[in-house]
């Protein structure tokens, strides 16, 4: 059983993610070296920045699949997007409009780097009610959670499953993001673990973010939030 990343960002064209077919081939390539077996494309839905719905993502999708089905060394591929959560994208998700993980069963959500957004605990509830599981996107990097960690636990109560962005673990994101994933990942806070990967050229960062996280959780808890933890969230048993 390969790893599963529900989170990147290998779809051309559609957000800050690869640029080209030909970049996004060779990122899955990439990622199917470093161990993925199936692997999510996430573009960005954010009004005003990435202004992407969920018509203009699948068209993206499709029209890729050719490409994907020709190459070799492919993962199994996928497609949902990291919605940047507010009002907008938060009505698009409860009327339907949103694009969640294959199957239904749950949704990821990115917020502000600085901010988090007023009734967040109520709003992760209201979609777990609905059975739609909140999964929220690289909590190392909010420096909300670089100021008290426990920020994060009321969410998880209210059914937020946290994916942890392994190259966190390298320092790629700075000091604060890599000790606030180290202290999750001691604190047995996260579901799950992806890549985030924006190019092919991330990958190297990925694999040296899964050898620290196995280093430091040991091999069964890594394989865990690599395998097992993300399947569970798409099978809707997290
Ligand atoms: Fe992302």
């Amino acid at each position: 059983m390969g790893f599963v990343d529900l989170h990147s960002h290998w779809l051309p064209g559609v957000d800050d993610g690869v640029r080209t077919e030909q970049e996004g081939l060779a990122l899955l390539a990439a990622l199917a070296q470093a161990g993925f077996s199936q692997v999510i494309a996430t573009p960005h839905m954010r009004p005003g920045m990435f202004d992407n719905d969920a018509a203009r993502l699948t068209a993206a999708y499709e029209a890729m699949q050719p490409a994907v089905r020709a190459a070799a060394g492919m993962p199994e591929v996928g497609l949902a997007c990291e919605h940047f959560l507010t009002d907008v994208t938060l009505e698009r998700i409860l009327g339907g409009a949103g694009l969640p993980y294959p199957g239904g069963r749950a949704v990821l959500v990115e917020l502000h780097a600085e901010i988090f957004p007023p009734r967040l605990e109520g709003t992760f509830f209201e979609l777990s009610r609905r059975k739609i599981r909140p999964v929220l996107a690289h909590p190392e990097r909010y420096s909300a959670v670089w100021d008290d960690a426990e920020i994060l636990a009321p969410l998880v109560d209210a059914g937020g499953c946290l994916l942890l962005d392994v190259a966190a673990l390298t320092g790629k994101y700075g000091r604060r993001a890599r000790a606030a994933a180290e202290h999750l990942v001691d604190e047995g806070f996260y579901q799950a673990a992806c890549s985030d990967a924006h190019r092919p050229d991330d990958v190297k960062d990925v694999r040296a973010g899964i050898a620290k996280l196995q280093a430091r959780a040991g091999r069964e808890e890594a394989d865990f939030l690599l395998s097992e933890g993300p399947r569970a969230i798409l099978a809707g048993t997290a």
